[in-house]
């Protein structure tokens, strides 16, 4: 039996009236107050379809759906009135009006994520009242649409997602050795050779499969603008990744002068086809700086974010201590070694971005040669990147590897498909904590939100994505938006009863998540490795 009102993430402030409801009809109408057109937009498309219901505008006797602002609801908080004849959505800005009208889609039952009518069915909203708000204002989730590519339906499709779940930052991951994935006019080979490789491994290095086809694929910039702006609809920020200065293979293989050309013969790199962390790194030339300084320029152009990802991960320092060329560079700089010239490289970056207004962001290992004030930290290696940074006055987002990695395996049994990584369960998931008791509460201030990551070296299409990241991403939303007591304390017994109702949400939306028995014969990849790892998370 499920329960329309188990709505997750879960609301501060849920009141019941009576066993009552409002049902809506072909007479009920919409009144959009100021400022409200793009939730009656979305509501009209999405809840038109699926009820197929027009919500004419206007007021009539079938009864009214009131949308809102009042500005003394605060940042994305949102109040939800449904009363006999009249239901009241009260947005605290757009944002939070967006993610009301998000509840009020739980509340109509499963079927209201569907995109057409079924037959006979009726529309209605029981008579209660919730008063809402998130805990963090990033609340987002990594894409790494480098390793396999998204196609760009398949994007827009977890934008939907991520507003379904009241997420609002998409971190998207957009270059690696493996892939280049946005166009950039001035740089056409980075999408002519960067963007596909002839063949990739399948399962984790220690496989011995290939798929022995080409894999590829980019977003032209006007299929980026149309991402950016079908997500800013639904209250989302898009931040782009451009991961300098390892994980860069793919861009070295298109232009070979970016990589370390006295070291190796750059000429003969290919987009990689394996996985693991690639020793072909960007030089720290004047021509590399320019070339990036190039792509950014376009990058600011299609993203309005305020933040910009510069990766600054995993970057193998063997080529840099092997080349003339870049001993020289570290001693024009007076630098003590390759880990400083690191740090200078990356502080080319956060000055250069600063000098236009926007922020950078970057892995926790940038915090390593130092930042500029108003940078930000990714801290994925553990908590201890983010405390360090939140410490010096950085912001930081949460996404420790250990608890937050999507891609690591959901259960301990063989059957997961190939398993990756430490077993982290729905439960695990649900009982992360972003902000670690070690800090002061202004330091905690620092901890601007959190994110789940989903690196897809062994996710090779949607269904494997979807596999990945559901039922998970719902438990992180909650730990994301709800006010949730300490882990301990978190009743995860109630969390799965009210996932009940979450499944058929996702069943109708056609997502397929992993099922609490274990996978479907066919999202199972026998005799597929992967890289298992062992230990129970930290918070444990
Ligand atoms: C990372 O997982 N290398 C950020």
């Amino acid at each position: 039996m499920i329960d329309v009102t188990d709505v997750i993430p879960q609301p501060r402030q849920v009141t019941s009236h009576e066993d009552a409801y409002f049902e809506l009809g072909p007479d009920t109408r919409m009144a959009a107050g100021d400022g409200t057109g793009h939730t009656e937009r979305w509501l009209r498309a999405t809840l038109g379809a699926a009820t197929g219901l027009p919500l004419a505008s206007g007021e009539g006797p079938g009864g009214v759906v009131r949308l809102e602002i009042d500005g003394q609801l605060g940042a994305e908080g949102y109040r939800l009135d449904i009363a006999p004849g009249t239901v009241r959505l009260t947005g605290g800005d757009p944002a939070g009006l967006f993610w009301g009208a998000q509840t009020l889609r739980q509340l109509l039952g499963p079927d209201a994520f569907r995109r057409a009518p079924l037959p006979g069915r009726r529309w209605r909203l029981p008579l209660l009242r919730i008063e809402d708000a998130p805990r963090f204002r990033w609340r987002g989730l990594m894409l790494d649409v480098a390793r396999h590519f998204m196609p760009k339906d398949g994007v827009l499709r977890y934008l939907d997602l991520m507003a379904a779940h009241k997420l609002n930052v998409l971190h998207f991951h957009l270059t690696d050795d493996q892939g280049w994935r946005v166009e950039i006019t001035r740089h056409p080979r980075l999408t002519e050779k960067g963007s596909w490789r002839s063949r990739t491994k399948y399962g984790h290095r220690a496989s011995p499969l290939w798929e022995d086809k080409p894999h590829g694929g980019y977003y032209t910039q006007e299929d980026i603008r149309e991402i950016v702006a079908y997500a800013a609809e639904r209250q989302i920020t898009v931040v782009p990744e451009i991961d300098v200065p390892g994980h860069s293979q793919a861009a070295i293989a298109a232009y070979p002068e970016l990589g370390n050309t006295d070291v190796i013969d750059t000429t003969a790199l290919t987009v990689w086809d394996t996985w693991g962390v690639s020793p072909n790194v960007l030089a720290p030339t004047e021509n590399t700086l320019r070339f990036y300084e190039g792509v950014f320029e376009e990058l600011l152009e299609l993203f309005p974010s305020e933040f910009l990802h510069i990766g600054g991960d995993e970057c193998p320092k063997e080529q840099w201590r092997q080349s003339a060329t870049v001993q020289a560079r570290i001693e024009e700089l007076a630098l003590a070694d390759e880990d400083e010239l690191q740090a200078w490289f990356i502080q080319h970056f956060d000055t250069w971005l600063a000098e236009r207004g926007r922020r950078l962001i970057g892995w926790d290992e940038i915090l390593e040669g130092g930042l500029a004030k108003g940078a930000a930290v990714s801290s994925w290696r553990g908590y201890a990147g983010g405390i360090a940074a939140a410490r010096a006055g950085h912001d930081v987002v949460m996404c420790p590897e250990q608890q937050v990695y999507l891609d690591h395996r959901q259960h301990g049994d063989e059957g997961e498909p190939v398993p990756i990584g430490f077993v982290r369960t729905l439960e695990d998931v649900y009982r992360f904590e972003p902000v670690p008791s070690e800090l002061t509460p202004d330091e905690s201030a620092h901890v601007i939100g959190t994110q789940a990551n989903v690196w897809t070296e062994v996710m090779e299409n949607q269904g494997r994505v979807d596999y990945q990241v559901f039922p998970r991403l719902a438990a992180f939303a909650e730990v994301a938006w709800s006010a949730l007591p300490a882990p301990a304390e978190r009743d995860f017994g109630a969390f799965e009863q009210r996932m009940a109702a979450h499944y058929r949400r996702l069943d109708a939306l056609g997502v397929a998540y992993r099922p609490p028995g274990g996978p479907l014969p066919w999202q199972q990849r026998p005799g597929v490795l992967g890289r298992p790892l062992d230990g129970p998370p930290p918070n444990k």
